[in-house]
């Protein structure tokens, strides 16, 4: 079972949705609902990656979960394959015009439903659907890419990687370290990440990056969405990027044009099974806790958000230097039990952290994001590795209760408080205001995808 993604099915049918679970277990982990209230607050909770939604049902219809889907700035991008009764071109036009991304006609078979699942799922796949997936689904050995899970060294201390038990072999003595590369790594990633994307290269030179986004049309446009997307409320509409970038202001641009330069650097290359989604929404809720803790430190530095953005960049480093290596990798560290920083330094001799330095030095970048990046998973040394080291876990806990992030907080080393000049009031207070920024993180990271 791939249970990287999470796929929603809502029908009143329990033989539907029995139907649907067997079809799409192999895309993910299946949940249902049975109605449409029940849909739409399953979407709150279990935010998943596709929704199989029946047209007609009683009470809420799916038109109308549809019509709340696409009106809410978290899920208006959302995925939603609507099952319908009706095949005659004006209702299919209707039902496409309502928001639907597509929809299958009654009696549904596996295959037909199979083949819209995987066109609709490619895209949010690092390979950008590889064209092998339409025979087989992919199918991970174990799950081990939520990202909440990347991490696990939390402040030093291993947690018990949270893989599912029925997703997990039982761990055995006879699972055998994949065996190190031949190359060492770094000198593959050299050859992968020769050049610095456009923008990037500029980063601390004075760039001005609206010339770099009115430029490029693509962007601009992405831009447009992203001024508009609901994030700034309190803005106008807005028609033209040029305008855009007025509004928002210089710091705001150079922050989208980076990040979706950023992502247009990670080449499509078949996965590793790293999900690259997650990660760069999780790399911009990390810049963001960058801006705000540095705000509050009152030092700011228009770099920490670049050096939280690109923090993880390792991880995009391995899994495309060998991306072969790289599932046996999260293999290995789901069935032994380690930590993926672990496992990574056991498999490749180095760590993403190290991984993300030697990229981002031959980039050339400022030494802030460099340092960011090689410091932030364990004893950072200087201002921007214990900023990045703060944020990374900060950006963990964006979802998290009040409860926990006091808990959280009380648990943040003394020298990293030291270092930043930072008391545990201030990171609460960063807390909340990330989770205030939530909206611009998904704006952002939905947006920068090119
Ligand atoms: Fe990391
Ligand atoms: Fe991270």
């Amino acid at each position: 079972m791939n249970t990287e993604r999470t796929l929603l099915v809502a029908d009143d049918n329990p033989d539907h949705r029995r139907f649907y679970r067997q079809a799409l277990t192999p895309y993910g982990n299946v949940v249902e609902a049975t109605n449409g209230q029940e849909a739409l607050e399953s979407v709150m909770q279990k935010r998943p990656d596709l929704i199989v939604l029946d047209y007609m049902m009683p009470g809420m219809s799916g038109a109308d979960v549809l019509q709340n889907l696409r009106q809410n700035v978290t899920t208006k991008n959302l995925p939603v394959i609507v099952v319908t009764g009706v095949s005659d071109k004006e209702s299919v036009l209707k039902l496409l015009q309502s928001g639907a991304s597509d929809y299958v006609v009654k009696p549904v078979t596996p295959g037909k439903l199979r083949e819209r699942v995987q066109r609709l799922l490619a895209p949010l796949d690092s390979n950008g659907g590889a064209p092998g997936a339409a025979q087989a689904p992919p199918r991970p050995p174990v799950e081990t890419t939520k990202l909440a899970q990347d991490e696990d060294l939390l402040w030093g201390r291993r947690q018990a990687p949270a893989v599912s038990v029925e997703a997990q072999p039982p761990a055995s003595s006879a699972v055998i370290k994949p065996a190190r590369p031949e190359v060492p790594v770094g000198e593959r990633i050299l050859e992968v990440f020769t050049t610095p994307p456009n923008g990037i290269a500029e980063l601390g030179r004075g760039q001005d990056f609206k010339d770099l986004l009115l430029a490029d049309p693509r962007m601009s446009v992405q831009f447009v969405k992203y001024v508009n997307s609901g994030a700034f409320s309190k803005l106008d509409r807005c028609n033209d990027a040029a305008r855009g970038a007025e509004i928002l202001g210089p710091t705001r641009v150079a922050q989208f044009a980076v990040t979706m330069e950023m992502r247009r650097a990670w080449p499509a290359v078949p996965t590793g099974r790293l999900n690259r989604t997650r990660l760069l929404r999780h790399s911009v809720q990390t810049a963001l806790a960058c801006v705000q803790l540095s705000e509050i430190m009152g030092f700011c530095d228009e770099m920490y958000f670049f050096a939280g953005l690109f923090h993880d960049v390792g991880k995009i480093a391995l899994e495309t230097a060998d991306p072969d290596r790289y599932r046996q990798m999260l293999e290995y560290a789901a069935t032994q039990k380690l930590s993926e920083l672990e496992a990574e330094q056991e498999v490749f001799g180095i760590g993403h952290p190290e991984a993300g330095g030697i990229v981002l030095t031959a980039w050339g970048v400022p030494t802030q994001i460099v340092t960011g990046a090689a410091e932030h998973e364990a004893s950072p040394q200087g201002i921007a590795g214990h900023l990045c080291f703060l944020a990374n876990r900060l950006a963990h806990h964006v979802d998290s209760q009040a409860a926990m992030i006091k808990k959280f907080v009380q648990e943040v080393p003394s020298d990293t408080l030291n270092a930043l000049g930072l008391d545990e009031g201030q990171i609460i207070r960063a807390a909340s205001l990330l989770k205030t920024a939530e909206l611009v993180a998904i704006a952002l990271s939905n947006h920068s995808e090119p």
